[in-house]
């Protein structure tokens, strides 16, 4: 997709590899300036390596979501160096699958703090700047199993739930002053979170997804995009599924 995206700055969370780092690729592609971060230093080390070799237009900084000031420096050295933010996106997530009868505490919690209060604290960190400019976007990404559920995933479900929840109260709240807060739900994407799947398991998922195949990262970062532009300016507190019409 080309949308002109020239003098705008974007942050993109967990974007050293995967569907982040595809997103973070094709707004550069459009003229932006992104700010690649990540919590994996060997992944934001290679991201920035691919950025560098591509003349790619961008800044890395290094940032766990779930640690308060991190998050700060992420946001105040994205203002401090360009003097606005026009997109966030919290791309940053992780699975740690298990059934109910046996998730163990860290794992509900470790989940719980990286999809859903990571998404908290960027944007609580980043609404000052929004409302200093009158004007930003906010992008979340969650999941189909956020609306379905899912066997085994019932900590990573909650979590995806929980963002669109989240997401649908700041849009109300902040609406008035042109900030918009819009959610994608990716379904069964091709990364390297469900490369680890083993093949029978790919297969049961793909048999349910009409459109016969996964999502590419390029599927979901086309819509982000497309919400991000001046094209989306009336859309806000919505959830956009990218999954083949795996939910309809
Ligand atoms: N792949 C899918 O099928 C799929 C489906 C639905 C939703 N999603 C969501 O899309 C997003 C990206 O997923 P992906 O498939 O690219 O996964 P991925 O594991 O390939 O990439 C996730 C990135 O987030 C980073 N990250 C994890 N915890 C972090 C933290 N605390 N702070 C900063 N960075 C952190 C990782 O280091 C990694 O680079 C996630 O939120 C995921 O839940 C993925």
């Amino acid at each position: 997709m080309e949308i002109d995206f020239n003098d705008k700055v974007i942050i993109v969370t967990g974007s050293g590899r995967g569907i982040g780092r595809e997103i973070a690729e094709s707004f550069t592609k459009n003229g932006a300036t992104v700010i690649i971060s990540d919590y994996s230093t060997e992944s934001l080390i290679e991201a920035e390596n691919l950025f560098k070799t591509k003349g790619y237009s961008f800044k890395a900084i290094p940032c766990d979501v779930t640690n308060r000031e991190d998050v700060q420096n992420l946001i105040d050295l994205t203002y401090k160096e360009f003097g606005k933010i026009d997109v966030l996106i919290n791309n940053a997530g992780i699975t740690k699958d298990n059934l109910i009868l046996r998730m163990k505490d860290e794992q509900w919690d470790s989940v719980i703090e990286t999809n859903l209060k990571g998404v908290f604290l960027t944007t609580r960190a980043s609404i000052k700047y929004f409302l200093k400019q009158r004007y930003g976007k906010i992008i979340n990404i969650s999941s189909v199993v956020g609306i379905t559920g899912n066997i085994g995933q019932s900590n990573y479900s909650a979590s995806k739930a929980g963002i669109i929840g989240f997401s649908k109260s700041i849009a109300r709240e902040l609406a008035i002053r042109n900030i918009t807060v819009n959610i994608v739900a990716p379904g069964f994407i091709d990364t390297p979170m469900t490369s680890v799947l083993p093949d029978g398991v790919k297969e049961n998922f793909i048999k349910k997804i009409p459109l016969k195949r996964m999502g590419t990262p390029t599927d979901i970062a086309n819509i982000v995009l497309f919400i991000a532009s001046p094209l989306a300016d009336y859309i806000t507190g919505q959830v956009i599924n990218v999954d083949g019409g795996m939910v309809m």
